[in-house]
């Protein structure tokens, strides 16, 4: 498998506190002198580029609130070898940033959206601002990012309901969009138990029970480790991210990087390693060398290899 895609947290900040994530008043962001500054991304990424990474995504935290983000995904998109740049977002300031954005090389954006029930959207993120997201998607579709896609996390007894299901699922049949559903996985920062996973399996059932048999489509743009479907006739596509439920890990072409400069080589691996110091410290051969490093044992990872210490998703980036 060839590792081409690297996941950059640009912040752990955010402002949602989505119960899957980071709902702890304590859960206190990273010290702005550890967070990765703007050359030091920069760097890394061009020495990423240098490596074989091809495919940017830019998540959080919430990358949107990072100061001047603007500026930051036009440099990055500038960086040569880099043919990808998406974003991955809780949409709540797309609306008002989607066209400067894209002006500055955005192509594509991926935004979170757990349920289209105002009442809902608020139980699971702690505020009320699904119309301001349900904007920011409009806006995305017609200035042109594409692929749109949503991300959906289904957790038992908050929007695990046939209503729920099939309203979000419907958005698919209207609108150019892919809606995702993605398997929880819990962390050792998130509110709710395991058992509160609901297999991808039971929300086709009732997705199907809906809209008829689904059938097979492939998406030509994505790094991810998603199964997409069709509702026949419909305008997007339905997938599905089923971590838990199956094993993804021999085709996982990601590296992610925290926002304080740590390479993960797997989500569910404690193993990272410190890019800030090493980038204080080292000429551009040695970090491409330890670069290299990092993609070739990348392969030795799997889900066997699981978090043993503090997993904090809102460092990682999903
Ligand atoms: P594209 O397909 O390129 O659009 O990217 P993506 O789907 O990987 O991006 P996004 O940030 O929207 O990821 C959606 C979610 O998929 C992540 O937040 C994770 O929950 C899940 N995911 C992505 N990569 C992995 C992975 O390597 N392992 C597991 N278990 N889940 C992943
Ligand atoms: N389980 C599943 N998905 C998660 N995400 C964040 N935390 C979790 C979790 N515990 C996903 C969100 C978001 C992306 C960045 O990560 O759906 O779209
Ligand atoms: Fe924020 Fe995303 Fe975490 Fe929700 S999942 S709290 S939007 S970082």
């Amino acid at each position: 498998m060839s590792i081409d895609c690297l996941r950059l947290s640009v912040t752990d900040k955010c402002n949602l506190r989505c119960v899957y994530c980071h709902p702890q008043p304590d859960c206190r962001p990273t010290e702005h002198e550890d967070i990765l500054g703007f050359e030091e991304m920069l760097r890394i990424v061009r020495l990423f580029a240098e490596c074989g990474i091809k495919k940017l995504r830019l998540t959080g935290g919430e990358p949107l609130i990072r100061c001047d983000i603007v500026r930051l995904v036009r440099k990055l998109g500038a960086i040569a070898g880099i043919k990808d740049l998406s974003i991955t977002t809780n949409g709540v300031f797309l609306e008002s940033l989607a066209t400067e954005l894209k002006d500055a090389g955005l192509q594509r954006i991926n935004i979170s959206v757990d349920s289209i029930e105002r009442k809902t959207y608020e139980r699971i993120t702690g505020f009320d601002l699904l119309p301001k997201v349900i904007e920011g998607i409009h806006r995305a579709i017609d200035i042109g990012l594409k692929p749109v896609k949503i991300n959906c996390v289904i957790i038992k007894d908050l929007n695990d309901s046939e209503e729920q299901i099939t309203a979000l699922s419907g958005m698919s049949t209207s609108l150019p969009v892919s809606i995702r559903f993605i398997e929880y996985y819990p962390t050792n920062n998130s509110t709710r138990p395991a058992t509160d996973y609901v297999p991808n399996a039971a929300v086709r059932a009732v997705i199907e029970r809906k809209y008829g048999s689904l059938t097979r489509t492939v998406m030509s743009i994505g790094n991810g480790p998603a199964e997409y479907f069709k509702v026949p006739g419909s305008a997007g596509t339905i997938g599905f991210i089923s971590g838990r439920s199956s094993n993804f890990c021999l085709s996982c072409s990601r590296l992610r990087l925290t926002s304080d400069g740590k390479v993960m080589p797997c989500l569910y691996s404690a193993r990272s390693h410190d890019l800030k110091r090493l980038i204080s410290s080292q000429g551009e051969k040695a970090i491409r060398d330890f670069l290299s490093e990092i993609i070739a044992e990348k392969a030795n990872y799997t889900k066997l290899n699981s978090l043993k210490e503090e997993f904090s998703m809102c460092k990682i980036g999903g």
